[in-house]
């Protein structure tokens, strides 16, 4: 729907292969959250957007090299972060739903802003 007004492409083929990917299992995520799906649906459709950015963010630091690590950039670092969220939210699933529903959809909504500022920026470096 809004994909008129921006672009979320970065121009690099299998980089945006699997940010669309990763988009589309989150968003079925975001779904299956807001309608209250099984816990046991929800830990699947999670392990699914897990996987999914473990081995997307494999694949930019292979593409990128060592521009990634730049710690004034802070982007490698940035995904060692979503990683430990995913995995705190990992072992926190069965802890009060609201709490974990607010810091997915928190993580969610960086990982957009994570693609703008940080895989679309190194791309056009
Ligand atoms: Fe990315
Ligand atoms: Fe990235």
């Amino acid at each position: 729907m809004f994909t008129e007004n921006r672009t979320l492409s970065i121009g690099i083929l299998e980089i945006d292969q699997e940010h669309q990917a990763l988009d589309n299992l989150v968003a079925k995520l975001e779904r299956m959250v807001v309608s209250q799906s099984s816990k046991k649906d929800l830990q699947t459709a999670f392990q699914d957007v897990h996987k999914a950015m473990l081995s997307h963010f494999k694949t930019e630091e292979n593409i990128f090299g060592p521009k990634i690590d730049e710690l004034v950039k802070n982007h490698k670092v940035e995904h060692a972060w979503f990683l430990a969220e995913m995995k705190f939210l990992d072992a926190h699933m069965d802890h009060d739903y609201d709490v974990w529903r607010d810091k997915f959809f928190n993580l969610a909504n960086k990982l957009t802003r994570h693609i703008i500022k940080f895989d679309m920026e190194i791309a056009h470096d």
